[in-house]
This record gives structure tokens, C-alpha cells and sequence, in this order.
């Protein structure tokens, strides 16, 4: 299956053409070079229309645009910044996070391929908003032609005058540095990518202090998500009302999707916010087979039955309201054919193996996890199973430095209690499923 990035066009919803805030670039030839960007537009927003404003008015305008981050956790934007402090005596540094781990997340990496220069922009522009001399794009170290990509593309704004001293003849200078992780999951998490980033093991710091009052090198630190900052360009260009005409109230804007799974045409797609998973699924050429659920934002994120997909649209309120989350828009809707218990036991294994191992929660819950769901895939399960299963994801839920054991424990705790039958069926194919706890207590009625 080809993978596709970007609707065949035209494609239009609602009788509007789809937004092409972040993927104007990703279907034309030679988009990372930087005298085709250019021709498109890249680049317009360092001058006038960035100097001449304040670094507060800028702060207001993203904060007016209502732009959520776009990593996981959909934090106001504009209000992250608007924590920085103020002449501190101490720099002030901006990190994007590409580090993009989270199982079926696919689209920084398209991003920093075809257009490196619309982030290399937004970065000028928010660094000048933050006061930042010094920026960094943290990036997942398998991606190596990521890495050859941004590097070429900000020698080429170096060339250009458009990064380093008084860019584009301004008083403003920024450096860029891109810096290359060694491939660990937890290392997309802020703080854990901020310790790796000094060069320390890279694993999740307890918060407060938050980065933005206290991150690297002790300094506060913004950090922000590839796609996030890849928005800045458009809503300067066109405010916060332009960023506004997509989207809905709480949920303005536009978003790319990666969706993989039993999907007709799987890969990275722009679309407004509010729109429904059916009505995306039909644009992505339609479901394989008959839907009997879907991961709506990441492996993190709590599977949806075919019901609630059936009514959910895509934007944070509305997962919210189903209790799971929009996460990183990674999309995995799966049909009737799927072997549901299987499908839990390969995110259950990804999170055991990358549990950072500080909390002992954490490090042993998802451990168990995954070697009973081994046992109840292997046909050795046993009654009772499914419910230490949940007990046990329930213990490291909330009980940990980071936000990785809950993102751990919701996929367990939603397959199994959606699709309890799924599992029982595997328990149910072992003859000796009766576990001897319940034998002795069958047989004596003693209490075990
Ligand atoms: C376990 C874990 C992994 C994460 N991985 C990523 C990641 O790969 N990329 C990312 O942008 N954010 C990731 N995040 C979220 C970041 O901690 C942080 O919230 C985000 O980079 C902030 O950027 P944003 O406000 O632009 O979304 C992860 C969080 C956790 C808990
Ligand atoms: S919750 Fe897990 S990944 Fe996060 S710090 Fe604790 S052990 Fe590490």
C-alpha cells in the first residue's frame, strides 16, 4: 500500500478547500530547498511584519489564536509562553521537541523532510516572541534523514542571513543547534529530553519547577512540539481570526493526522479540527472492513469503541468527553478482524520495554502487564486474569514522576474493559484455566 501524505486534490469538506497551513509544501517538488519554499511564501513574516511588533503583542496573538500544543497534551500555547519570566539575568531557551516515539505517530518526521524551513521560520519567529538567542531541535536519533534535512536547510538560512547575527538586517540574532537523541521514548518527554539534552540520562525530572520557569542548564526553557511551532508562520501572517475561520471554539485551527491501520489510504493528513473520525475516514478512501474501534490519538490514548467513534469528531472536547484524549493525532481505527488481545499485547510490550525504570511502579507494573498478557495470548491464562491485569495497571496509574504510567496503563484499562470477551475467549481456550488459588478455594472453601 502506497503511503499517502496530503489528500489527492482537490479535497474540500463542508464545501471549503482543507487548510494548508502545515502541509502547503509536503506535496511539491524540492519543498525543503530553500528557493522553492521561498516562492511559496516562506520566510515573508522575518521583517516588518515580525520587527515591528513586541514581544507581548506576539505572546497575545498566539495566546488570541487559541493554538493548542500539538505533542500530546494540548496546552494553550500562547500561555505556556506567557510563564516565561522576565529579564531573569539568565538566557532563555527554546527546544522543539521532534523526538516523535509514540507508536503510529508519523507526522514531524514528514514535516522536517519536506519542510524544514517553514519550522526553521517559526522558530525565528517565536525565538524573537521569547527573547531566545539560543534554540534546539531535539531529535529521535534513528531519524537520520530528518537530521541531513534540517541541517541542510538551516545552513541554507545561515546563507541567507535568515538565522545568526541580525537576522534579515534586524537587532534580533538566533542560533539553531540540532541535537540527536539516541532513540528512547521516554526522551520525548520534557524534562527527560531536557536531562539528555545536557548530556545526563535521559529520564523524567519531578515538576515544579516547570521547564518554562526552570529548564535547561537551569534556564528557563519553552518547549514545544515540531508542528506547533510549524502554525506560528500562518497565524502571524494572517492572526489569530485568520487561524480562527478553522476549527472549533476550544479547538481552533488545523492539525495533521497520521492515521495507519485497516484504513484504504493511510498516512499524514491536514484537517480542521471539529471534524469527525467517520467523515475523515471517508477522505482517507474509506475503512477496510467493518470498524470495530480505534485508537483516536496515539497508543497512550484510551481505545474507542466502533460506537463512540462512530459519534466522536476530532478535536480535545470531544475525546475528552469519551475520556481518552486527541494525543498526537496518531489514528489507528481496526476492523472486526483484528485479534483485539494481540493488538494490546504489542503496545503492552512497548511500554514495558520503555519505562525509564525510576519508579518502581512504573518499572514493575508494566513489566507484569506484559508478561500476563504474553500468558493469556500463549493460551496459558488464567480466570481471574483480566482483573489482575487491570488491578495492576490501576496501581501505576497515577502514582509516578511522569506522565508515561498513565499513558502506560489507559491502553491496557480501556482494551480490557472493552473488549473483556476478547480476552476471556483466550483464558477460555485453556484447560487448565481454573487457577490453583480458586481450586483450593473451590475445594476447601478455606479463604487463600
Ligand atoms: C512519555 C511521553 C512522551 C512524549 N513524547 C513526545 C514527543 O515525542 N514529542 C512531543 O512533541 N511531545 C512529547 N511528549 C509531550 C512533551 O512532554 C511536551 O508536553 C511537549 O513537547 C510540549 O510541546 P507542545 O506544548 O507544543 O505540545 C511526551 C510526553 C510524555 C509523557
Ligand atoms: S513513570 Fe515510568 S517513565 Fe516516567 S519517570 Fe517513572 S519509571 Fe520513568
Amino acid at each position: 500500500m502506497t503511503m499517502l501524505h496530503g489528500f489527492p486534490q482537490p479535497a474540500q469538506w463542508k464545501g471549503k478547500d482543507l487548510p494548508r497551513i502545515l502541509s502547503r509544501l509536503f506535496q511539491v517538488e524540492g519543498g525543503n530547498k530553500l528557493d522553492v519554499a521561498r516562492k511559496h511564501g516562506a520566510y515573508e513574516t522575518i521583517g516588518p511584519m515580525l520587527f515591528d511588533k513586541s514581544q507581548l503583542e506576539l505572546i497575545e496573538i498566539v495566546k488570541d489564536s487559541g493554538l493548542r500544543g500539538r505533542g500530546g497534551a494540548g496546552f494553550p500555547t500562547g500561555m505556556k509562553w506567557s510563564f516565561v519570566p522576565r529579564n531573569t539575568g539568565k538566557p532563555v531557551y527554546l527546544v522543539i521537541n521532534a523526538d516523535e516515539g509514540e507508536p503510529g505517530t508519523f507526522k514531524d518526521r514528514l514535516c522536517m523532510t519536506r519542510d524544514p524551513h517553514l519550522l526553521i521560520e517559526g522558530m525565528i519567529i517565536s525565538g524573537y516572541a521569547l527573547g531566545v538567542r539560543t534554540a534546539y531541535i531535539y531529535v529521535r536519533g534513528e531519524m537520520l534523514p530528518q537530521i541531513g534535512h534540517l541541517n541542510d536547510a538551516i545552513k541554507e538560512a545561515y546563507d541567507a542571513g535568515l538565522l545568526g547575527e541580525n537576522i534579515g538586517g534586524s537587532q534580533y540574532s538566533l542560533d539553531i543547534y540540532v541535537h540527536r537523541g539516541a532513540g528512547a521514548y521516554i526522551c520525548g518527554e520534557e524534562t527527560a529530553l531536557i536531562n539528555s539534552l545536557e548530556g545526563f540520562k535521559g529520564q523524567p525530572r519531578l515538576k515544579p519547577p516547570f521547564p518554562a520557569v526552570s529548564g535547561a542548564f537551569a534556564a528557563p526553557t519553552v518547549v514545544n512540539n515540531v508542528e506547533t511551532i510549524m502554525a506560528i508562520p500562518y497565524i502571524l501572517k494572517h492572526g489569530a481570526k485568520g487561524y480562527r475561520q478553522w476549527g472549533t471554539d476550544k479547538s481552533p485551527g488545523s492539525k495533521l493526522f497520521s492515521i495507519s491501520g485497516d484504513i484504504k489510504m493511510p498516512g499524514v493528513y491536514e484537517v480542521p479540527l471539529g471534524m469527525s473520525y467517520m467523515e475523515f475516514f471517508d477522505l482517507c478512501g474509506g475503512l477496510k472492513g467493518e470498524l470495530l474501534g480505534c485508537i483516536p490519538g496515539g497508543s497512550s490514548a484510551p481505545v474507542l469503541n466502533a460506537e463512540e467513534t462512530k459519534k466522536a469528531t476530532l478535536d480535545y472536547e470531544s475525546l475528552a468527553a469519551f475520556k481518552s484524549m486527541l494525543g498526537s493525532g496518531a489514528i489507528t481505527p481496526f476492523n472486526t478482524e483484528t485479534d483485539v488481545p494481540k493488538f494490546l499485547q504489542s503496545i503492552a510490550r512497548f511500554y514495558a520495554h520503555e519505562s525509564c525504570g525510576q519508579c518502581t511502579p512504573c518499572r514493575e507494573g508494566t513489566g507484569y502487564v506484559d508478561r500476563m498478557l504474553d500468558n493469556v495470548v500463549d493460551g496459558q491464562g488464567h480466570d481471574g486474569d483480566i482483573d489482575t491485569i487491570i488491578d495492576l495497571a490501576e496501581s501505576y496509574e497515577w502514582t509516578t514522576i511522569c506522565a508515561f504510567a498513565p499513558g502506560a496503563a489507559w491502553p491496557v484499562l480501556s482494551f480490557t474493559k472493552k473488549y473483556r470477551e476478547h480476552f476471556q475467549a483466550y483464558i477460555d481456550k485453556n484447560p487448565q484455566k481454573t487457577h490453583p488459588r480458586d481450586l483450593v478455594t473451590q475445594r476447601s472453601g478455606a479463604f487463600w
